[in-house]
């Protein structure tokens, strides 16, 4: 439903969006604690029920009485596969064209330097400035290590740079939603934009996948890689994914030659021979029981229409962004992500030179976002389970932390390890 823009909401406005919404039925899935506005599942995903009992069964039974005949009786062998086919279908991806493994960063390196192995004679990475810092460090390294150059600019200067970079352009690695931001690449037109200059192109999905259409095929993108724990609801820690377009996948170098990415890995053979299919993604043994508990919670998206999800997501920032400018508008805060629905991803993050003693207070009261140094709130609008009215309710709290100065205190300025 799209949110008004003339009149002055009310609560009762946001009751009225949520009772249209046709995407509210699964927020029943989630086990969130009563009284908690959860607006961070673009860093940790909620907790799906189902995953509860999944793990109970994957402890007790698989584990505690099947051991270590689990791996052919419960399947836990395939289970990367599994995974990465039920990604395959968020992102615009055929099934065997993703698998789960690794984490981002890792799988980051080995697309890039198997992108850069089949690029022989080109050595320009070009890159965002402002990527996220695993993106950044990852590529960085990789150019060290190949002799390549790193070039990172601003968003509105990466065509540019596509075309300067020209016959030397190896590869393009962008990530589509930014993290601090959410600013949403154009994945379409850079994609071309790279390939026609003959580069191949790697996206990091890590915001994206779970939340928005993603049409890695549509877009012909090369390679792709994101995270198990943000908007696709893993758990704390869950692997990651990398999807690795048919057309590569033979050819694929992988860097990290592992067993489990053995065309036989219980061949134990003393030389390594690359799996022929996306399973050369794989290194070693995953880590099982979060691996499980990511496929559980991606049976939550089956029924679920990644249309209506995206507009949702759309318009919860859109709600976020009236009733920032309608409540707090006297209290110093800035808006760092695009106003434009189209061009931001399922989060909105404000900026404020206090922002960080905010946010614990807002967190002290229920609100839970996160914060970006040094000036960021981000908020993660997750459209399986975040709805209107906790959006007003979450500006709510905002209004009157800020009126009653109640976020001031040396508790709340005491920054923690994870912020
Ligand atoms: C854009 C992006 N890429 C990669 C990562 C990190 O992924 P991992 O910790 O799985 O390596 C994050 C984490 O927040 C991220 O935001």
């Amino acid at each position: 439903m799209t949110v008004p823009t003339t009149t002055r909401l009310t609560r009762a406005d946001c009751e009225a969006m949520d009772a249209a919404d046709p995407l509210g039925r699964f927020r029943a899935e989630f086990a969130l604690p009563e009284g908690v506005i959860y607006l961070d599942g673009n860093s940790l995903g909620a907790l799906p029920r189902r995953v509860s009992q999944r793990m109970r069964t994957a402890v007790d039974e698989e584990w505690g009485r099947g051991l270590i005949r689990s791996w052919n009786d419960a399947d836990w062998y395939k289970a990367p596969q599994r995974a990465g086919a039920a990604i395959a279908r968020l992102v615009g991806a055929d099934e065997d064209e993703v698998i789960v493994c690794d984490s981002t960063s890792v799988n980051l390196y080995k697309v890039l330097m198997g992108a850069l192995r089949m690029q022989a004679g080109r050595r320009v990475i070009v890159s965002e400035r402002g990527n996220f810092p695993t993106d950044v460090y990852v590529s960085a390294r990789v150019a060290e290590q190949t002799g390549c150059e790193l070039r990172a600019h601003d968003p509105a200067d990466i065509p540019a740079a596509l075309a300067e970079a020209g016959d030397d352009l190896a590869v393009l690695h962008l990530t589509q939603v930014n993290y601090k931001t959410g600013r949403v690449h154009d994945m379409a037109a850079l994609t071309a934009a790279a390939q026609a200059q003959g580069g191949l192109v790697i996206w990091d999905l890590a915001h994206s996948a779970g939340t928005l259409e993603v049409d890695l095929n549509g877009c012909n993108a090369d390679f792709a890689v994101g995270c198990g724990y943000k908007y696709l609801n893993g758990g704390p820690g869950a692997p990651a994914f990398v999807f690795v377009a048919r057309r590569h996948v033979e050819a694929l170098w992988q860097p990290i030659a592992g067993w489990h990415g053995h065309a036989q890995p219980f061949g134990f053979a003393h030389d390594f021979a690359p799996d022929p299919g996306i399973a050369r993604m794989l290194v070693g043994t995953a880590p099982q029981l979060s691996l499980l508990a990511l496929e559980e919670a991606l049976t939550v998206f089956e029924d679920v229409d990644m249309g209506a999800l995206r507009r949702k997501g759309q318009d919860l920032g859109d709600l976020f962004i009236r009733l920032a400018d309608q409540e707090l508008a006297a209290h110093g805060f800035g808006i760092a992500s695009p106003r434009d629905a189209a061009a931001r991803g399922s989060q909105v993050s404000l900026t404020h030179p206090q922002g960080y003693a905010i946010m614990q207070a807002i967190i002290d009261r229920g609100t839970i976002g996160d914060f970006r140094a040094p000036d960021i709130l981000r908020f993660g609008f997750a459209g399986l389970y975040v709805s209107h009215a906790d959006v007003w309710d979450a500006v709510a709290t905002l209004r009157d932390v800020m009126e009653s100065g109640a976020w001031d205190t040396a508790g709340y300025r005491a920054v923690k390890a994870v912020t």
